[in-house]
């Protein structure tokens, strides 16, 4: 097994907030960190000692980033399966292409799952319109048509309600590669965020609970308010997850639990995820610090938590009358603001989180609620 040692180089493909955080880890402990992406100022590339610009697709420009770096791992798995190829040939690529080739496309990721007897929504691939009748017919509706590729926060997404939605949800997303998942009546999406090492070990942070607004994150409640066999059983599939891919780095394991407590398997994310922010402050390591040293070859640090918390996402909307009101957001001094350096608040852009810490996940997410209220609205009103 080979140590990646303080001092020397990581990397990471992508210039945004995931790859931010995992640099704020990586410079913490003494690493030099390098960035990968299309712009120049992008939230990962603020706070690295390198920035190399070019595009995904080009491939010199890659193997100049892996040259220059003795890690390289990912903040998204949309990479051309050919990215990671080339980086692999000059450098440690970890979690390695097959994990990334896998997950990024939900036909591949959905079979795998099956594969390793893991429970998983009723689905199809569908290649055409014609294709997407018959499958809704075979696999039932409502369902979903979901492009196998490039999806993100409910983008490439169209419910399918009757068999005559089938055909134009299809061509609505541009006639592509889909797959056709039954829709599932869920109680609680919940997700696991877990990290394996080079050497196998196995570490978790427990079920957290997550509620989505406009297929957006928007709450994550840590742990998650389901019973003690629930969790166990969760915490299990994320490990044959984990094994059955051979991931070194970490990976979150999004779930649907229904009704009668069954579990489903949603979708993979071969990264530190959304609904793992709150680590920061609530687990004695952070998902960040913990990709570095799954990545580095590092012994893994404890996931125990410090306390209950929540985490609420900060999107763009919250700018539309000016700056929002920070200090009044951090009145209660359990809640804590990340921003992730974005100029242009977009409508829909996740600009930033804020994570309360309490005794329990009711009370952390009352917290995370108030206090981004306040952002917006003078604190005579929501008191
Ligand atoms: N089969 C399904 N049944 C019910 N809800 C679904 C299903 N698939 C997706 N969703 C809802 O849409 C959200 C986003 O879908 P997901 O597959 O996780 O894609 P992404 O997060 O990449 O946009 C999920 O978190 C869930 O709320
Ligand atoms: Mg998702």
């Amino acid at each position: 097994m080979t140590l990646i040692a303080p001092g020397r180089s990581v990397g990471v493909l992508g210039n945004g907030q995931l790859g931010r955080m995992f640099g704020l880890a990586a410079r913490t402990m003494g690493y030099r960190f390098v960035v990968y992406g299309p712009d120049a100022k992008g939230p990962a590339s603020q706070i690295a000692d390198q920035t190399i610009i070019g595009a995904y697709e080009d491939l010199d420009r890659v193997r100049e980033f892996a040259g220059c770096v003795d890690v390289l791992s990912f903040e998204f798995e949309n990479v051309p399966a050919a990215t990671a190829a080339a980086a692999e040939a000059l450098t440690r690529v970890r979690p390695g292409p097959r994990v990334l080739h896998t997950c990024q496309h939900r036909l591949r990721e959905k079979t795998h799952l099956l594969s390793a007897s893991l429970p998983v929504a009723a689905f199809g691939a569908v290649q055409s319109a014609v294709e997407a009748e018959s499958v809704a017919e075979r696999v039932g509706m409502p369902g979903v048509l979901k492009t196998a590729a490039s999806g993100y926060d409910g983008k490439g997404q169209a419910k399918v309600l009757q068999l005559e939605d089938a055909a134009p949800a299809f061509e609505s997303l541009g006639g592509v590669e889909c797959i056709y998942e039954r829709f599932i009546e869920f109680e609680r999406e919940v997700s696991v965020v877990a990290a394996r090492g080079e050497d196998g070990r196995f570490a978790h942070y427990g079920l957290f609970e997550n509620s989505h607004q406009n297929h957006i994150l928007d709450l994550t409640r840590s742990p998650a308010r389901v019973s003690s066999a629930t969790a166990r059983r969760a915490e299990e599939i994320t490990r044959v997850v984990l094994e059955s891919l051979e991931v070194v780095g970490v990976l979150c394991v999004e779930m649907f639990l229904t009704g009668d407590g069954e579990l489903l398997v949603n979708e993979l994310a071969p990264r530190p995820h959304n609904s793992g922010h709150l680590s920061i402050e609530a687990h004695e390591t952070s998902q960040f610090e913990q990709q570095l040293r799954a990545v580095a070859g590092l012994p893994l640090g404890s996931t125990a938590p410090r306390a209950a918390a929540a985490m609420a996402n900060l999107l763009g909307d919250l700018w539309a009358n000016g700056s929002p009101r920070f200090a009044d957001a951090l009145r209660e001094p359990a809640v804590h603001l990340h921003l992730y350096g974005k100029t242009g608040p977009k409508p829909g852009r996740k600009m930033g989180h804020l994570t309360a810490l309490a005794s329990t996940p009711d009370e952390a997410a009352e917290k995370v609620l108030k206090a981004r209220e306040s952002l917006v609205l003078p604190l005579s009103e929501i008191e």
